[in-house]
């Protein structure tokens, strides 16, 4: 019998916890050089290349990367498919850039064929800036998430969309109905979800642009069909929020709308939740809902300063998200980057291990995934990164000088980005080579 076991030598390091619950200390495991043991897609066995070389039969063939780190691929718990071609869109902020460059970008995705072409350099994007998971937003069209799952299967990743919903306050072009919504959404949930690593997500786009009836047959839905996601916007800008208001006058605030229709649970991600009160953190904690914190997304767009510190002292689950194209980058350690200038600007700190957790494990708790991505812990499913140290002269001088595993780790993220993703590995198959 052929062996299908590989192994990879490296430095290798991954987060254990959140370090707000565990300390900093606890919160992470690196092995200078270490070896990791993948077989059949998972994980088999990680520790120190010095105990484990020995354990290994001559048919394992063993890769070495010198100066080089392996980690967990990173999760984007939101980003938006059909906004692949209009990121870096200049000078508007949520409500008149949504009518000036997303509707008009988005309608193109009633043609499958362009789906197609932009599915596909979306996930080569992802994959070369190491993010091996995603929760993603298609278009109002099902053509749009059958052309993402179509080409996440072909590379076996772990993937979660979802056609949006929206029946009014849009474009003629770009709106279905109540009806049509939960019949669309109803077919792709039978033709997709639970395949292979795929996963549906019911997508309300927000609720400016539902009706209640509609937000009820979102409701419905989740109700019908066992493990589905949750997926739409909240309180990300001031002017979205005073039109909620005066759209949903009876509800006490944006979350109640939500709450209402009974959207919020174990596998509900809310995007930005910038301005959110503390009695809305601890309804969202309550429930198990996750918020996908869009830093490069709340800069550009003029949003506001997430309040992480808030979400974590009322345990409110947490992810990145790269919410491009309102986010300005794919790269979920730029977007490390811009979060740790959003808590300079709050007189907060995010520190490299919490960084690592929002990246990796935190971002699979928030998707309910932590039993099998996240973590390069035997028994998880072996979707994981090579980051090249040297992969810039700036960089190769700049960590030179780094005292410890901290301080690399941080650098990393303020100078990094896909250059220094060497290789991504999606259920051990190598998906990305740079
Ligand atoms: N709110 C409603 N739709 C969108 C969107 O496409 N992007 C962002 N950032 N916020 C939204
Ligand atoms: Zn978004």
């Amino acid at each position: 019998m052929t062996s299908t076991r590989k192994a990879y030598r490296a430095g290798l390091l991954h987060s254990l916890g959140d370090p707000v619950e565990l300390g900093v200390d606890a919160s992470y495991q690196y092995i200078s050089d270490g070896l990791l043991i993948v077989e059949e897609g998972k994980i088999a066995a990680m520790g120190e290349a010095a105990d484990l070389l020995p354990t290994l039969g001559d048919d394992t063939p063993v890769e070495h990367f010198e100066n080089a780190l392996i980690m967990p691929g990173f999760v984007d718990t939101h980003i938006h498919l059909p906004q692949t071609g209009m990121i870096g869109a200049y000078g508007e902020q949520l409500l008149d850039w949504l009518n000036t460059y997303t509707f008009p970008c988005e309608r193109q995705f009633e043609n499958k064929a362009h789906a197609d072409d932009v599915a596909a350099r979306f996930l080569a994007e992802l994959l070369r800036n190491g993010t091996t998971t995603a929760l993603v937003f298609g278009s109002v069209h099902p053509e749009s998430v059958d052309a993402l799952f179509e080409a996440s299967q072909r590379l076996n990743l772990r993937m979660i969309a979802g056609k949006v919903m929206m029946d009014r306050n849009a474009p003629d072009y770009l709106t279905d109905t109540a009806e049509s919504s939960y019949i669309q959404s109803k077919a792709l949930i039978e033709r997709w979800h639970g395949k292979g690593r795929l996963h549906y997500a019911v997508t309300p786009r927000f609720a400016p642009t539902s009706t209640p009836g509609q937000l009820a047959l979102a409701g419905r839905l989740l109700r019908e069909h066992d493990g589905l996601y949750l997926q739409t916007h909240l309180s990300e800008n001031q002017k979205e929020i005073e039109w909620v208001k005066a759209l949903f006058p009876e509800r006490t605030g944006y979350l109640d709308v939500y709450d209402h229709y009974q959207l919020l649970g174990e596998r509900s991600v809310f995007a930005h939740g910038v301005h959110l009160c503390d009695a809305e953190c601890a309804r969202l904690a309550e429930t198990g809902s996750a918020i996908a914190f869009c830093p490069t997304s709340n800069l550009f767009l003029g949003s506001g300063l997430f309040n992480l510190p808030m979400a974590e002292q009322h345990k409110v689950k947490v992810g990145l998200g790269t919410d491009v194209g309102g986010g300005t980058s794919f790269s979920i350690l730029q977007t490390l980057n811009e979060a740790y200038k959003v808590m300079q600007m709050q007189g907060a700190r995010l520190s490299p291990f919490k960084s690592l957790y929002l990246a990796t494990l935190g971002g699979a708790r928030a998707l309910s995934l932590e039993d099998r991505i996240g973590s390069l812990s035997p028994g998880h499913e072996a979707d994981f990164l090579v980051l090249d140290l040297n992969a810039t002269p700036l960089l190769s001088y700049r960590l030179a000088q780094a005292r410890d595993i901290a301080e690399t780790l941080f650098v990393l993220m303020t100078l990094g980005d896909d250059r220094v993703v060497k290789q991504t590995f999606a259920m051990g198959e190598v998906v990305h080579r740079r």
